[in-house]
């Protein structure tokens, strides 16, 4: 049977990603913020992962503002990604596992939720920013990837709600897979960041660091967040940290915290990171 061994939440902006290309993670702007992914990659490095779902938006590099499901499930044998005028390198492709992707696809609905499945996508630095923190030095891709896009980009979004129950549905399906592979699921965006208008830069960090406690050990504390009080605390594009709510979903209700990390800012972005460990698969 498939286990959830574990959840991740990290940033996924852009900036980190010029930045590893870059080899900055030793300058006096990066290295905390980078330090605080070592005792992920070492937990990583142990547990060996065979899958990585990965939780992320598409920022328009895939899905344009004409088209944008709700809820968005890769089903490629591979992923590509591209350029997003970000100025940051494509990464290599990235191997999925069409057999795994059919079956949450399958499940998911049966739960009743519509998703939309994809035979082709193309990946955006929401995927690929936190694959390069967790799997970079390696130089290669080690886990098979199954992308997973919340539209968190035009009205109407899901609500908080929905991607923690997304994520409890996600849970089971994982765990009802027939063959023994072991699955992280990594929740990216946020914390507080806010790219345009008046508040353009706002980061709330007392907000952020209840988020964070709260995804711990109380997720639905954000889960009965509306839309409106979460982008009013953590600006427009805040709204991303209901992604980490699916992650959230998918582990059960008590899970042991291995790691948290929080740092402001990176880029216009408070960026936080949690390292949750399944105690059923510890
Ligand atoms: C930034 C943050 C994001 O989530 C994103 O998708 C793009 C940019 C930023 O803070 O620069
Ligand atoms: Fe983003």
């Amino acid at each position: 049977m498939a286990k959830l061994i574990g959840g991740i939440t990290t940033s996924h902006i852009p900036a980190i990603g010029n930045a590893m290309a870059n080899k900055l993670e030793q300058d006096p702007y990066w290295k905390r913020f980078f330090d605080g992914y070592e005792p992920v990659k070492e937990w990583l490095a142990e547990k060996q992962p065979d899958i990585a779902i990965v939780v992320y938006n598409d920022h328009g590099l895939n899905f344009f503002l004409d088209k944008v499901p709700t809820f968005a499930l890769g089903c490629a044998k591979t992923y590509e990604n591209a350029d997003e005028g970000w100025g940051l390198p494509s990464s290599t492709n990235f191997e999925g596992d069409e057999e795994f992707s059919w079956h949450l696809a399958n499940s998911l609905v049966e739960q009743e939720f519509d998703i939309t499945t994809c035979q082709e996508m193309l990946v955006d630095h929401g995927l690929v920013v936190p694959m390069g923190l967790m799997w970079r030095h390696l130089g290669h891709w080690p886990v098979k990837v199954i992308p997973l896009a919340v539209n968190t980009v035009i009205q109407p979004l899901p609500s908080a709600k929905r991607c923690l129950d997304l994520g409890r549905a996600l849970g089971k399906a994982i765990a009802s897979y027939p063959e023994d592979k072991k699955v992280v699921i990594i929740g990216t965006g946020g914390l507080s960041h806010q790219l345009q208008g008046e508040r353009a830069g706002i980061i709330d960090v007392d907000y952020d660091l209840e988020c964070m406690e709260h995804i711990i050990s109380d997720p639905d504390w954000l889960a009965r967040q509306s839309h409106s009080e979460i982008i009013e605390k953590a600006g427009t594009e805040g709204i991303e940290v209901i992604m980490w709510l699916v992650m959230r979903g998918a582990l059960p209700a008590k899970v042991n915290a291995l790691h948290k990390h929080y740092h402001a800012p990176i880029s216009n972005t408070g960026a936080g990171v949690l390292l949750l460990e399944n105690p059923d698969a510890a």
